[in-house]
């Protein structure tokens, strides 16, 4: 017979058939204002729409009825006098993220996932952007799924902004690290379906199921996009997250690498993006890779 493990003081090493009941039913988590949504119908997006880039502001999607997105990946505007930020005070800036993710939420089916990309700006002092994101998204009601760890340090061109270097003046953190944020609507688990299947690996689970990720940023000169992220970011969400034939949302669709992901992954994609130059960029590369692929 196979033993179980239960939750320790010690903590257990391998977790077979793992008892958490006592943790979960600890106080802990007793006030915690967990929304339960009640499981909605998942709805389909009209074939015209699907494998699109929208050019308006993603604050509404009304191309997308309720329930019919299964992943939302991507890296907001930073609002940091980007070529493409407008200089939004910081509740500006982070009425128009709860704006997104607002209707985020509407449009991802029950179960669906949202991984945002996102960093923390700033030195003087340090603005937590992560922790004001966090909070808005729990507001919002979706279920936190944990926090992917980015480090970039292999790339090239690590900042030297030091401060006051070898003394204890001033010296300053050189952040080599970005987040990934992931979260739930209404259901941590998603029903596989017949025509749904999975496609990662064995060992791409085994590693990217540690929240420590390592890999390059991109040149935004290469790309043509003053901040794009490199492919290999949305195509591990996308695999680890998401099953074949999903649909996958990039409200911020910037140079569309969310797309060629989706693509490359046989997944569909729909995005949203302002500006028209860099939606002809985007639409460029998808077409690049669909002549790739078919
Ligand atoms: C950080 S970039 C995304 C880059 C993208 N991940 C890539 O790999 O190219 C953010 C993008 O959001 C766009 N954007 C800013 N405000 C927007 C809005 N309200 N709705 C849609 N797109 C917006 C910007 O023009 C910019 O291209």
């Amino acid at each position: 017979m196979t033993k179980h493990t239960q939750t320790s003081s010690f903590g257990v090493g391998a977790r077979i058939g793992h008892n958490s009941s006592k943790f979960y039913n600890s106080k802990l988590y007793e006030n915690l204002d967990i929304k339960k949504e009640k499981k909605q119908n998942d709805n389909e997006i009209m074939p015209q729409h699907l494998n699109n880039i929208f050019c308006h502001s993603s604050e509404k999607m009304p191309e997308l009825p309720d329930n019919s997105v299964h992943l939302m990946v991507t890296s907001p505007p930073y609002n940091v006098n980007k070529d493409y930020d407008e200089n939004l005070s910081l509740s500006e800036y982070l009425s128009l993220l709860e704006d997104v993710l607002k209707e985020t939420y509407r449009v991802l089916v029950s179960g669906g996932r949202a991984c945002i990309n996102i960093a923390n700006i700033g030195r003087k002092p340090y603005i937590p952007l992560t922790m004001y994101v966090n909070q808005i998204m729990l507001e919002l009601g979706f279920l936190m799924r944990g926090e992917i760890i980015w480090d970039k340090s292999a790339s090239s061109g690590v900042s030297l902004a030091w401060g006051s270097f070898k003394s204890a003046s001033n010296p300053v953190l050189r952040d080599t690290h970005e987040y990934i944020l992931v979260f739930s609507k209404g259901d941590f688990k998603r029903e596989k379906k017949q025509n749904k299947q999975d496609s990662i690996s064995k060992e791409n689970f085994m590693e990217w199921s540690k929240s420590i990720w390592r890999f390059s940023a991109v040149s935004a000169k290469k790309i043509g996009h003053p901040a794009p992220f490199p492919l290999e970011l949305p195509k591990r969400l996308i695999e680890f997250y998401s099953f074949e034939n999903d649909v996958i949302l990039d409200p911020f669709m910037g140079s569309g690498t969310s797309a060629l992901a989706a693509l490359q992954l046989k997944r569909n994609f729909v995005g949203y993006e302002i500006n028209k130059d860099y939606i002809k960029l985007a639409n460029y590369r998808i077409n690049e890779t669909k002549n790739t692929l078919f």
